[in-house]
């Protein structure tokens, strides 16, 4: 195996790092997603020396490699905020206010989608907007997710207080409890390097659970694991 990256900006200790999360998989490619992570937690977005970096580690191609980067919508070619807001506009969100959370973030940013606000006189943080698909929080809809912690039951008033708040550099914390980090902090997370906030906030909300507790209370159960295969068999 090539393991020698080709000429980098990334310094010695990303390149470390690179190869620590490729040692962690019994197939070494299996690794490549974190290592994206990690680069985007490094130069704040996909690199060609990014993408170089992890191909000669990987012994792929630079095209395997983009192949992968460009499928993915969390891997971005062009920059971001220091705060990445998603909106959800999904169905349920967007019918529960989410469309009009995310025209009134654009409005007030003056951006479109997927762009970074313009960093205004005394704004210590920079914000990016981006509609987002469903996040499978539908029961706290709708809602708004900054460098991918959720912010629950939002509406246009208080996703504008947040952004201003978020640019001002005061700290923000999810509706689930975690201190809001900066995407590139974010970032080294989701490559598999914590930064100790896992047990801040619950596990999961009364919406989560709310199905859970009227089926408890009548006294019902999940069908036995012989239902669905009979359905399928009468189906043939
Ligand atoms: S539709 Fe918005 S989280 Fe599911």
């Amino acid at each position: 195996m090539n393991t020698q990256p080709r000429a980098s900006q990334l310094d010695d200790k990303t390149i470390g790092e690179l190869r620590e999360i490729a040692a962690r998989y019994p197939e070494a490619r299996s690794g490549l997603l974190p290592m994206l992570h990690l680069v985007q937690s490094v130069q704040g977005r996909i690199t060609p020396e990014g993408i170089e970096a992890c191909a000669a580690i990987l012994d792929l191609s630079p095209a395997e490699v983009n192949g992968v980067a460009t499928f993915y919508t969390m891997y971005k070619r062009h920059g971001v905020g220091d705060y990445h807001v998603g909106v959800c506009t999904n169905t349920l969100c967007a019918v529960m206010g989410g469309d009009a959370i995310f025209a009134r973030l654009k409005e007030h940013l003056d951006i479109g989608n997927d762009e970074v606000a313009v960093q205004r006189q005394g704004d210590s943080r920079t914000v990016s907007l981006e509609h987002i698909e469903c996040n499978a929080a539908c029961d706290y809809a709708p809602v708004v997710m900054v460098n991918w912690e959720f912010m629950d039951n939002q509406t246009p008033e208080s996703a504008v207080q947040m952004v201003e708040a978020l640019r001002a550099g005061h700290d923000v914390s999810s509706t689930r409890g975690p201190r809001l980090c900066t995407w590139k902090e974010a970032e080294r997370v989701l490559a598999g390097f914590p930064d100790g906030r896992v047990d801040e906030g619950p596990t999961a909300g009364t919406a989560s659970l709310a199905g859970l507790e009227i089926a408890r209370e009548r006294g019902w159960t999940a069908p036995g694991p012989s239902a669905a295969p009979a359905k399928e068999a009468a189906d043939d």
